[in-house]
């Protein structure tokens, strides 16, 4: 019997960007790279080595200057800023190093309407931000607000506001940077968890050994894939 590969969630093909200036930084200088759905991911790189430029441009914050991006077979140049505002809502989940919660917001306010996805009714995304809290073991804290939680405790928020609408792909561009190792690790294992559940997910990280600890590693250096090991 033969396995049908599973669909590319996420490809960049010859993506290159370069910020204006004098001189123009060129952050990225060619990516091409494919992200199959299951996978989970860890972006490493030194500072500077483009990871947060390339993650803007996977989560349609950016465009490339040259190249393409296509998510789920759709193309990102061929789509208005509205359109692309729509499908960063419905298809791409954002998991941040600083959390990015509303301060005056229940815990079940910003996870159902911190998403740009509106599709939903609210009765509706109400009762799916109680089954996501639930699921990241925050069920009990529904109507707490963000700053009676603990750090690590506002990163599962987040995860779970990344998980409304189910999207596509979820990008976290160092998600355990502000967190001590012991509540890093529970993040990391949320995530694991999250993966076998189905998710496709990016980490972007500096740190080596948790980029290890994920199925797949791909390196960034000066603007380009240094290694991949998922490479055959
Ligand atoms: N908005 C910007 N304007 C000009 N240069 C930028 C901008 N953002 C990033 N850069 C430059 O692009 C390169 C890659 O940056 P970045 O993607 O932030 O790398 P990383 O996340 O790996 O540290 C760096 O040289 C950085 O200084
Ligand atoms: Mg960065």
């Amino acid at each position: 019997m033969t396995r049908e590969t599973p669909p590319a969630v996420m490809e960049l093909i010859g993506v290159q960007k370069s910020y204006a200036g004098n001189p123009p930084v060129e952050a990225l200088r060619g990516i091409d790279l494919t992200i199959n759905e299951g996978e989970l991911i860890g972006l490493v790189g030194t500072s500077g080595s483009g990871k947060s430029t390339m993650l803007n441009i996977m989560g349609a914050l950016d465009h490339p200057t040259e190249g393409k991006v296509r998510i789920q077979g759709q193309d990102l140049s061929a789509l208005s800023d509205r359109q692309l505002s729509s499908l960063r809502g419905k298809r791409i989940g954002f998991i941040f190093q600083q959390f990015h919660l509303i301060a005056g917001l229940s815990l079940v306010e910003n996870v159902a309407t911190g998403v740009l996805y509106q599709g939903a009714s609210r009765s509706q995304r109400i009762k799916n931000g109680i089954r996501l809290l639930t699921k990241v073991g925050l069920g009990n804290r529904l109507d707490h607000l963000p700053h009676q939680l603990s750090g690590g405790e506002q990163q599962r928020v987040a995860v779970a506001r990344a998980l409304m609408g189910e999207p596509a792909i979820i990008l976290a561009d160092e998600p355990t940077g502000n967190l001590d190792s012991k509540t890093s690790e529970e993040i990391v294992k949320l995530l694991h968890q999250l993966n076998k559940d189905g998710s496709t997910i990016i980490v972007v990280t500096h740190d080596r050994e948790l980029a290890s600890s994920f199925p797949g590693m791909v390196t960034l250096r000066d603007g380009l894939v240094e290694s991949d090991s998922r490479a055959q």
